[in-house]
């Protein structure tokens, strides 16, 4: 299994400092240019941007958000826990070492895009993506050998219900959620193949991840009470059948009693047959359709009207749109970035490399290292270094931080190199020792917390200056073709 080396983390390190992620021959021989500038972070020096081969300029993959996509469970919301091998199916979705060399070398993991089991509307590389939010699953920079030469990019479906949603893909072209992961993994990134038991655990934790409550929707999918005027309109107007064609309705392939899908493949005029989405949580789910053409449900509402001569009033397309409005929300979508968040990602990991290693299972055990170890220092970077104007005050418990997580960066070291050579006693005892040092650790990141990235206003403008700069770094031409974020 490919297990990226010190170095290449140090380099996805980098990239993640920077949000962005660059390109460049070499990146000791990276000349003094527009790639790398002699650049500083409001007028403190800071390092030019890290370089890689993997990604072009302009590259976003957005993982500095804030507000991060709430995840719930099936097992859980039944009163239930989670198992080691949905957990298992976590670390794995978490990590960029079950994929190939390009997507290990530019740090990108499952989670990248489907960030919490859900889409990426951040997500922009050029030349695989036309608008934010879409990724074209067949161009060369994964897996060359999957190139089709056509520029077809496509919105990331969340997972949220994936469970239920057959068939997979936009297309619907896959009936087994299994075949699409191993499809994923091997031909779309070029991994190697995994084993059985990776693939069950992915598949597993895919399947466990659940729609968010919606109060508002009954278990049969109508609106519960009360609704606005317009909201229960829109409700009449969506299971009315059409003028043109009485034989259907929104309803008949969007069925309110079956999550608001068919498991069909239509053609609805967008340019091709793709499966009918889900409405449930789609509030979330933007931007529309499968290549990201619509940004609001106003523009699919007006898509459907024109295409299928529903002769619509103004008054009847705001019903309409509220409608979704209302059966596309959900409780809580998203949760601020904390450390307590981290942690308990990191006690995830923890409890994975502890059957792992009982399983005298080395190529788990490395997994599930190699992935403490990249959220271990990503989390270090939440804790600026004193150089880092954009933060202040707090220098002291940040630095302590920053200590406490190099500690345990070295422990976890000890037991990927335990592992590798098999020596289970010793794995376990370094694994020990790590988790004896979690609680002096959790203290100090505690301690640092308010000085750190997670307190949001040093978070946004740590991340406007890194933007700034990166938007000073690239070429103007990229940065024409590519729409704001901010
Ligand atoms: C670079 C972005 C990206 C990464 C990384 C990525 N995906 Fe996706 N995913 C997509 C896109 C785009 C689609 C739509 C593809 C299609 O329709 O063929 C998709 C579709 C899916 C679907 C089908 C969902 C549905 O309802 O049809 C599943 C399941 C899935 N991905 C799982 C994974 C897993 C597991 C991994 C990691 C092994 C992964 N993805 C990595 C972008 C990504
Ligand atoms: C013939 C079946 C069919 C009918 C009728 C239909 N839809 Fe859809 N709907 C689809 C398909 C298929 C897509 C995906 C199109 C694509 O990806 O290009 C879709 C996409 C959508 C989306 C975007 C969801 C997303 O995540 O991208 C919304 C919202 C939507 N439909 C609402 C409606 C409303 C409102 C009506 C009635 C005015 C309606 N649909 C009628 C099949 C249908």
């Amino acid at each position: 299994m490919g297990i990226k080396t010190p170095g290449s983390q140090s380099v996805a390190l980098g990239i993640k400092v920077l949000g962005l992620v660059l390109i460049a021959s070499s990146v000791a021989a990276a000349p003094p240019g527009p790639l790398a500038p002699a650049a500083s972070i409001a007028g403190a020096p800071v390092a030019p941007p890290v370089t890689t081969t993997v990604l072009p300029p302009g590259s976003e993959l957005g993982d500095e958000i804030f507000d991060r996509p709430r995840e719930v469970f099936r097992s859980e919301s039944r009163g239930g826990h989670r198992s080691q091998l949905v957990v298992l199916g976590e670390v794995a979705f978490n990590s960029p070492a079950i994929l190939g060399a390009a997507a290990r070398r530019a740090g990108v993991s499952c989670n990248t895009c489907h960030i919490n089991g859900t889409t990426n509307p951040r997500l922009y590389i050029p030349g695989l993506s036309t608008v934010s939010g879409t990724f074209d699953t067949t161009g060369a920079i994964f897996n060359p050998h999957a190139d089709d030469g056509v520029l077809d990019p496509l919105t990331t479906p969340s997972l949220r219900g994936a469970h239920s949603l057959a068939p997979y893909g936009h297309d619907g072209r896959m009936l087994s959620l299994r075949d699409f992961v191993r499809n994923v993994i091997s031909n779309e990134f070029a991994g190697p193949e995994p084993s059985q038991k990776l693939l069950d655990a992915l598949v597993l934790y895919i399947e466990d991840i659940d729609f968010l409550p919606n109060p508002r929707l009954l278990a049969d999918g109508k609106l519960a009470q009360p609704t606005s005027e317009s909201e229960a309109r829109g409700e009449a107007l969506f299971n009315r059948p059409f003028t043109h064609d009485p034989s259907s309705s929104c309803a008949t392939c969007h069925p309110p009693h079956g999550l608001f899908v068919d498991h069909q493949q239509h053609n609805v005029a967008s340019g091709g047959t793709f499966k009918t989405p889900t409405l449930i949580n789609a509030n979330f789910n933007g931007p529309y359709f499968h290549d990201g053409r619509y940004v609001n449900y106003a523009q699919v509402v007006a898509h459907f009207d024109r295409e299928f001569y529903l002769g619509l009033t103004a008054q009847d397309r705001r019903d309409l749109v509220a409608y979704l409005q209302a059966i596309g929300d959900g409780e809580q979508p998203t949760e601020p970035d904390s450390v307590e968040l981290r942690l308990r990602e990191i006690a995830d990991i923890v409890a994975v490399l502890d059957s792992a290693i009982a399983d005298h299972d080395a190529q788990v055990s490395l997994l599930a290292t190699n992935t403490v170890d990249r959220e271990l220092r990503d989390l270090a970077e939440c804790f600026p270094e004193p150089r880092n104007v954009n933060v202040s005050g707090g220098l002291e418990a940040r630095a302590r931080a920053r200590v406490m997580l190099k500690s345990l960066v070295l422990v976890v070291r000890q037991i990927s190199v335990a592992s590798e050579h098999m020596k289970f006693d010793e794995a376990a005892m370094q694994l020990a020792a790590f988790k004896n040092s979690l609680a002096p650790a959790t203290e100090a990141l505690n301690a640092g917390e308010p000085w750190s990235l997670f307190n949001r206003g040093n978070h946004d403008a740590h991340f406007a200056a890194v933007r700034a700069l990166n938007r000073a770094s690239i070429d103007p031409r990229v940065r024409a073709r590519r729409p704001d974020n901010d």
